[in-house]
């Protein structure tokens, strides 16, 4: 691993996704945690799915940050973020199998907000009330918990410990029934209610701590602090293209509400975006290549969701949006992901402006729909050579190192890393 990169200040490093999430973030967590002592999710919850793939074993994360195998770090599940106890619990035990130390290096915020049965029915029927206009959500609880969390209903991971924890759950629960009304359960609620209780019992046994203050500690005390994000820039509830996006604060900024961290404390920022872009759910996309060409580049990236299996959508790199995703989070390097996947394709296509209402831009507008807006390609070689076998980035094809500088030209920003596979050891050092 280069050191010139990864000097790892006395600071926070932010570690986040520049597009619609699913760029490699749980990789490269991984990858960089030997240079941190403590790894902290921020937000999101389990509509992530991070995967990690080392030494022939592939491992999905949801709520548990990247670097929880390496046994060094400590693993922060910070208070921007959504906890679902049964799908944190289920995480845990596939883990056990392969870390069973796991549990002693993973603090979770008394802050961190809770996931309800209810808040996935509430997610379910906001999906069916919307119709042909549904987000597309992972159906996990997300929106209808932050919902919770800003109206200031919501019931904390701290509130377990609290002797009324019962009343409250029912206070909120009986909320959420009276906003259901008639609607149908897809599941059944009564079974749900007791795995969810009883992973409850199990997580009061786990480590609840104040996160804000341990994070704070271990920067005072010259610690290496690693912000991993989820989601992804353009999914952002403000900057994301909505209402198309998630209900938490994807970019830069969400690192500082969701652990605790003042801005001035904040170090390097790693970009993380795929060589080509991809879209899991609705909404306006628009790069995407809906026809053979968008199926080839699906096949052999294996764009399937982590999460929900999902097909995702594909399309070329679209670089006015990532410059935006670069300024809202202030960027300072970048990592380019899955750029074995485009081997074999004779040209590549990169936006590099629109077409916005009869007039040439190279930003981001307020709307990204289709009927307003063209995107406007440059051609540029591709490269027929298999990357996944290199280890030595002055081997790549130079229509690679063409594709990789032009895009440093047009963010302003250092591409660092190039990764050539799904493997920890296929991992390009740039700098
Ligand atoms: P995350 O949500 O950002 O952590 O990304 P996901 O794990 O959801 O999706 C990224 C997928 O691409 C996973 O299946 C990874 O194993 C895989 N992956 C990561 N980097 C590379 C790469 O450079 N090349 C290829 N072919 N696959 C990669
Ligand atoms: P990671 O961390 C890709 C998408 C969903 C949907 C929208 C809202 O693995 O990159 P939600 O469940 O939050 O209500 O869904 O956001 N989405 C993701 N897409 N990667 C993710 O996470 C995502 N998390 C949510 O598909 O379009
Ligand atoms: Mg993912």
């Amino acid at each position: 691993m280069s050191n010139a990169v990864l000097s790892a200040k006395n600071g926070v490093d932010i570690l986040l996704g520049l597009q619609w999430g699913d760029e490699g973030k749980g990789k490269i967590v991984d990858v960089l945690t030997r240079k941190y002592d403590v790894v902290a999710r921020f937000q999101g919850g389990p509509n992530a799915g991070h995967t990690l793939e080392f030494n022939g074993i592939k491992h999905v994360l949801h709520t548990i940050p990247s670097g929880i195998f390496h046994a060094n770090a400590l693993n922060i599940i910070g208070n921007g973020v959504v906890v679902d106890p049964v799908i944190f619990c289920k995480e845990i035990d596939k883990l056990i199998a392969l870390e069973p130390h796991c549990l002693s290096r993973l603090e979770i915020s008394r802050k961190a907000h809770l996931i309800l049965p209810t808040h996935r029915l509430l997610d379910a029927a906001s999906e069916a009330a919307k119709g042909k206009n549904k987000i597309g959500s992972t159906l996990k609880g997300i929106g209808p918990t932050y919902m919770d969390k800003t109206g200031r209903n919501g019931l904390r991971i701290g509130d377990i410990e609290l002797p009324d924890f019962m009343e409250r759950y029912q206070a909120l629960k009986d909320k959420h029934m009276h906003l259901l009304g008639s609607y149908e359960p897809p599941f059944d609620l009564a079974d749900a209610e007791m795995e969810w209780m009883r992973s409850i019992d199990r997580l009061r046994k786990m480590v609840l701590a104040d996160t804000d203050i341990s994070i704070q500690e271990a920067y005072k005390s010259g610690k290496r602090i690693l912000a991993e994000g989820a989601q992804g820039t353009l999914l952002d509830v403000d900057f994301g293209t909505y209402p198309f996006v998630t209900s938490s604060t994807t970019t830069a900024a969400g690192a500082c509400t969701g652990l605790g961290v003042a801005p001035n404390r904040i170090g390097e920022v790693y970009g993380i975006f795929k060589a080509y872009c991809t879209r899991v759910g609705s909404g306006p996309f628009p790069t995407e290549l809906d026809n053979d060409l968008g199926q080839e580049i699906r096949d052999k990236g294996h764009e399937y969701g982590s999460t929900t299996g999902r097909p995702r959508r594909t399309g070329w790199l679209d670089l006015p949006a990532l410059r935006y995703a670069v300024e809202v989070n202030g960027v300072t390097q970048l990592m380019m992901m899955k750029a074995d996947v485009l081997s074999g394709l004779k040209n590549l296509e990169v936006c590099t402006a629109y077409m916005y209402r009869g007039e040439k831009i190279t930003h981001l507008p307020y709307s990204l729909e289709a009927d307003l807006l063209d995107p406007c390609y440059t051609t540029m070689p591709g490269w027929d050579e298999d990357l996944t076998g290199i280890h030595d980035v002055t081997k790549i094809p130079a229509a690679l190192e063409a594709y990789t500088k032009f895009i440093e030209q047009e963010t302003g920003v250092p591409v660092v890393l190039i990764s050539v596979g799904p493997d920890r050891e296929q991992t390009l050092w740039r700098a």
